[in-house]
């Protein structure tokens, strides 16, 4: 049984009990706070909330998927035996109640181990589990503890944690979360650590791997980060692919599986090492190739802000593993192929974009190439210089940052591998010193792994960008909607736009795309954008939109977006810009959120991705 049989039960066995299977969404997060898709609720928020009904939309309350998923905040764990970047994740979920009643704890518990134990055939003996023991104004859940007693899992079996490790969510900051309760599985004493507390949650090896969390959502968590009862109940599950693949393929880890194993097998060729000498080194390369390989996928390049940021900094990171394995040159090629094969059959966006990821590989490596063995050595000489207290001052992290280009990440890595620590509250200080680096967006938003960087010049360009992404929007609303879609406010971000209107009907999942694919035609066929001053009535004159009149003095600037070519005009406003020059440059525009703030006006957030 591989993984792609896996999947296939796992449909199965929860279709035949009423579930429908929803497709994965998209890797890059359906709301800006967070930048990728993390769990395979994060689709379904809305609906876990109450604010979408599930019914409409699903005709049932029984969902089932297999979710890509990306996690930067376990960046440093990879290569260990549970962590990777991106990974699927199984799950089901159960949605809200109606008369004839639905299942939260007593059924989810019970599907899993019907699952896991009649259907996969895994030893119950060796299943172990945790549940939530209460923390602050939250209860002990006891309903799970009795419930897995009832199932046959009982004491010692049952072990209880706190907030850390047994509640979940919510996924943004604010949101539905619940307690939730962890099945592990007992892989044997010969992976375990061999000490007496030795269980679930080991702090000392990974022998328990945690295979399922099973997350009763009941609360939501408000911005004061209190909790309240949410309107209903909700089962919201997850199994982490990877891991459940090695256990039922008996390996020691996910890499010695088909979803890794031939990838590493074609890298060892390139390399004078084998995979049994530098087992982490060849397990970090083949997880950020397989990354690399989904986020280019979804249309992101290497840059300095957002989703690019995290794949430069993946291709960076091969880029130095590749110097500590000795690999040729040309060993990406067909590791990447055998993903983009492997999985193409799976997620048709991969299908023959082999050859394009080696490229933006390639080109970003040399990029970085031609400073990281200078950088390499400068780092060790600095090293020598502190060798005594081992410990880098931020004066010279900042240095090797702002001269070799190393992201932050990389640095700490560097770092510790040698044994010493970098002070990075003093690099952040010289950060915030040098003026013409600013830091953008939040740390919470990698959960941990880098943060934004921007020089003002690039933050200033990506903000010029939406500028024009925003008359390209507004344009695009009149022309699907309603020609009498008025402005009513908007605000631009580095990480997003966000633009209000005014219309009063609903906005459907057509129209949306709709917009979404004419910004993007619109961008495609890389409109001109004409700056002309002209005195404010002659504006008017010409068509250009106008939408707070009484404010614009008596010269105004008009920003026309043509086709060069046949002349015809996609939009023309009033605005103090600034614009970029020619659309072709924006990237891919993606709406992200469309909500009613008011009787009658909507608001859109959106991205552009790699700009
Ligand atoms: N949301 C939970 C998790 O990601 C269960 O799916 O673990």
């Amino acid at each position: 049984m591989n993984s792609n049989d896996i999947i296939n039960i796992f449909f199965d066995f929860f279709q035949k009990r009423g579930h429908k299977i929803i497709p994965s969404s998209s890797l890059i997060a359906p709301n800006p706070s967070t930048l990728f898709t993390a769990a395979g609720m994060q689709q379904l928020n809305s609906y876990l909330l109450g604010e979408k009904d599930v019914i409409k939309d699903f005709r049932t309350r029984h969902l089932v998927s297999c979710q890509k998923c990306f996690r930067a905040n376990d960046i440093n764990e990879v290569g260990d035996e549970r962590h990777h970047t991106f990974f699927e994740m199984l799950g089901n979920w159960s949605i809200g109640q109606d008369k004839n009643g639905n299942y939260f704890k007593e059924g989810a518990i019970k599907y899993a181990l019907e699952f896991l134990v009649d259907t996969l055939k895994l030893d119950k003996n060796k299943i172990q589990v945790t549940i939530f023991k209460g923390e602050g104004e939250l209860p002990r859940d006891e309903e799970s503890l009795k419930i897995w007693q009832k199932n046959g899992i009982s004491l010692p079996k049952i072990k209880e944690f706190g907030m850390s490790d047994n509640f979940w969510g919510p996924v943004y900051q604010t949101g539905p979360c619940g307690p939730c309760t962890e099945i592990y599985y007992d892989r044997g004493e010969e992976f375990g650590c061999k000490k007496k507390s030795c269980g679930p949650n080991c702090e000392y090896c990974n022998r328990y791997l945690e295979i399922w969390n099973l997350v009763f959502m009941e609360y939501e968590k408000k911005e004061d980060n209190s909790f309240t009862f949410l309107k209903q109940k909700n089962v919201d599950t997850g199994i982490g692919l990877e891991r459940l693949t090695s256990i039922i393929e008996k390996k020691e880890t996910a890499y010695e599986t088909e979803l890794f194993f031939p990838a590493i097998l074609e890298i060892e060729k390139y390399s004078n090492l084998k995979y049994q000498e530098a087992k982490r080194n060849f397990r970090i390369i083949a997880d950020h190739l397989r990354a690399i390989v989904f986020l280019v996928s979804e249309g992101i390049l290497p840059s300095n802000v957002s989703h690019g940021y995290i794949l430069r900094f993946l291709i960076r990171r091969i880029a130095r593993i590749e110097i500590l394995l000795n690999l040729k040159e040309g060993w990406e090629k067909l590791p990447v192929k055998y993903f983009v094969d492997f999985y193409g059959k799976r997620y048709p966006e991969l299908i023959d974009k082999d050859k394009k990821i080696i490229s933006i590989i390639y080109e970003e490596k040399n990029k970085f190439k031609k400073t990281l063995e200078k950088g390499l050595k400068e780092f060790e000489n600095q090293c020598k210089k502190f060798e005594k207290e081992k410990i880098i001052p931020g004066k010279i992290v900042f240095y090797l940052y702002q001269s070799f280009g190393f992201p932050i990440e990389l640095l700490k890595e560097l770092a510790r591998e040698n044994n010493f620590i970098i002070k990075e509250d003093e690099f952040w200080e010289e950060f915030k010193k040098h003026k013409e680096i600013s830091k953008i967006g939040s740390e919470k938003k990698f959960g941990g792994v880098g943060i934004e960087l921007a020089k003002n010049e690039k933050e200033k360009e990506v903000l010029t960008k939406y500028h024009t992404a925003t008359h390209l929007l507004h344009s695009a609303l009149r022309k699907i909607l309603d020609l009498t879609v008025k402005q009513a406010g908007s605000d631009i971000k580095p990480e997003r736009l966000r633009f209000d209107f005014f219309y009063d009907k609903k906005i459907t999942d057509n129209e949306i795309k709709k917009i979404e694919d004419l910004v993007n035609q619109k961008i495609k066929e890389n409109l001109i954008v004409k700056k002309e001053i002209m005195p404010l009535e002659e504006a008017i004159k010409t068509g250009a939109l106008a939408f707070f009149k009484e404010k614009y003095p008596e010269t105004v600037s008009v920003y026309t977006i043509l086709n060069e070519k046949t002349g015809e005009v996609f939009s023309k406003e009033i605005c103090a810009g600034p614009h970029v020059k020619e659309t072709g440059i924006l990237g891919i525009f993606k709406i992200q959120k469309v909500e009613s703030i008011g009787k009658n006006t909507k608001r859109i957030k959106a991205i552009l991705i790699n700009n």
